[in-house]
């Protein structure tokens, strides 16, 4: 089905085709809801990546270039932490080709970019989501130029990143000042904006995060989903795919969406607890959550929607605890990137804070690999 952008504004439909990436009105674009039908039966059992779901995918029924796109991304392992804590679930999210949740995304946006005829793509990222987009278009044969900051850009990212083939642009001042120079980059031409950010293709990847637990689970629907939140690209994904199974009449209640953000960068949660509907920018005063980061998330009203839809919460990563909480991973056998670190240490923080027992189920992804990351 040829799923169509609407503003997230002024609800004013485009065709991707034409590869606008923003409303005239400058409103954010999501996708149209689309028609599908989904039962167990619909998924594609002899395929083991996150496209056994094709079925909930934005694609024309004739496309099957993403055969020669998947590595397998998805399908991560749903363990509990330790025999004395079973409804305390990982989703090893950083068992994915690039090492983190990102490839989810970035599969399905390269996919429809490679769909749409797109020569090339722009994106401007950091971290895991550049890295992600960069091995996704290189495999699909797609030009790719990434715009980074020069002041939190490892080497060695840059390096992973340019290793796929990809141009690399060192921009300096702030992480503002990259985007800027990336959308620049799309505004003259020079390429279609692959952000994870900016485009709903992405978040339709992410959405396959809540079919795999309904997979997993057996149908059974976890009381909670613990997600980090910088931009959202993980927890709008998994909103929209448990509401999508929500409207489908296949589960009967929505999981909880708790929210973690970091306790030096915390833009939602600050408009979360103010009872507001939009959320002001902060400044970001350090953490080495640096995958929550995000002093001006683009999307926070709509991230204040689905946690509050599902009577969740947003909570704090205490920063003190970050590095313990990383080697407390590790010694359960998990070696994880600070920032899932800091997602494991602030729903900890919560439960004792509240004196809570697990009522049910709760899940929380570990979405990047320790790999990426030196020792702190
Ligand atoms: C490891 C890790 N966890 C969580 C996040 C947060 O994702 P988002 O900004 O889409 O909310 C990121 C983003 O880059 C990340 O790299
Ligand atoms: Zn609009």
């Amino acid at each position: 089905m040829s799923a169509k952008y609407i503003c997230s504004e002024c609800r004013k439909i485009y065709d991707p085709k034409t590869q606008v990436f923003r409303c005239e009105c400058g409103g954010l674009l999501d996708l149209e809801k689309f028609d599908f039908t989904f039962s167990k039966e619909n998924i594609l059992s002899n395929e083991w990546s996150l496209f056994r779901y094709l079925n909930v995918l934005p694609f024309d029924d004739s496309f099957n270039l993403w055969k020669d796109l998947t590595m397998g991304e998805g399908l991560t392992p749903i363990v509990p932490l330790d025999k004395d804590n079973p409804n305390l679930l990982l989703k090893v999210d950083y068992l994915m080709p690039t090492l983190s949740f990102k490839d989810r995304g970035a599969v399905v946006l390269i996919a429809k970019a490679k769909e749409l005829g797109i020569k090339k793509v722009i994106q401007d990222s950091s971290g895991n989501a550049g890295n992600s987009i960069a091995a996704y278009a290189s495999r699909a044969g797609i030009e790719c130029d990434i715009y980074v900051p020069e002041g939190t850009s490892s080497k060695k990212k840059i390096k992973q990143i340019s290793s796929h083939g990809t141009k690399v642009h060192i921009v300096k001042g702030t992480r503002e000042d990259t985007a800027k120079a990336a959308l620049n980059a799309v505004e003259n031409g020079e390429g279609f904006y692959a952000s994870h950010v900016y485009n709903p293709f992405f978040y339709q990847g992410t959405k396959t995060y809540a079919y795999e637990i309904y997979e997993q689970l057996n149908g059974e629907i976890p009381a909670a989903v613990v997600i980090p939140v910088g931009n959202g690209t993980l927890l709008l994904g998994c909103y929209y795919g448990f509401k999508e199974l929500f409207d489908l009449g296949l589960i009967e209640k929505m999981p909880k969406i708790i929210a973690v953000q970091s306790q030096h960068c915390a833009p939602i949660y600050k408009a979360f607890k103010d009872g507001k509907h939009s959320v002001d920018e902060v400044t970001n005063t350090g953490t080495l959550a640096e995958g929550i980061a995000i002093a001006k998330p683009m999307r926070g009203n709509q991230i204040l929607e689905a946690v509050r839809a599902t009577e969740g919460e947003i909570i704090i990563a205490p920063e003190n605890k970050i590095i313990e909480t990383r080697k407390y991973l590790a010694e359960k056998g998990f070696y994880v990137e600070p920032t899932t670190a800091a997602t494991f240490a602030g729903f900890l923080n919560y439960c004792n804070e509240n004196n809570r027992e697990l009522a049910g189920k709760v899940i929380i992804p570990l979405c990047g690999a320790g790999l990426k990351k030196r020792l702190v």
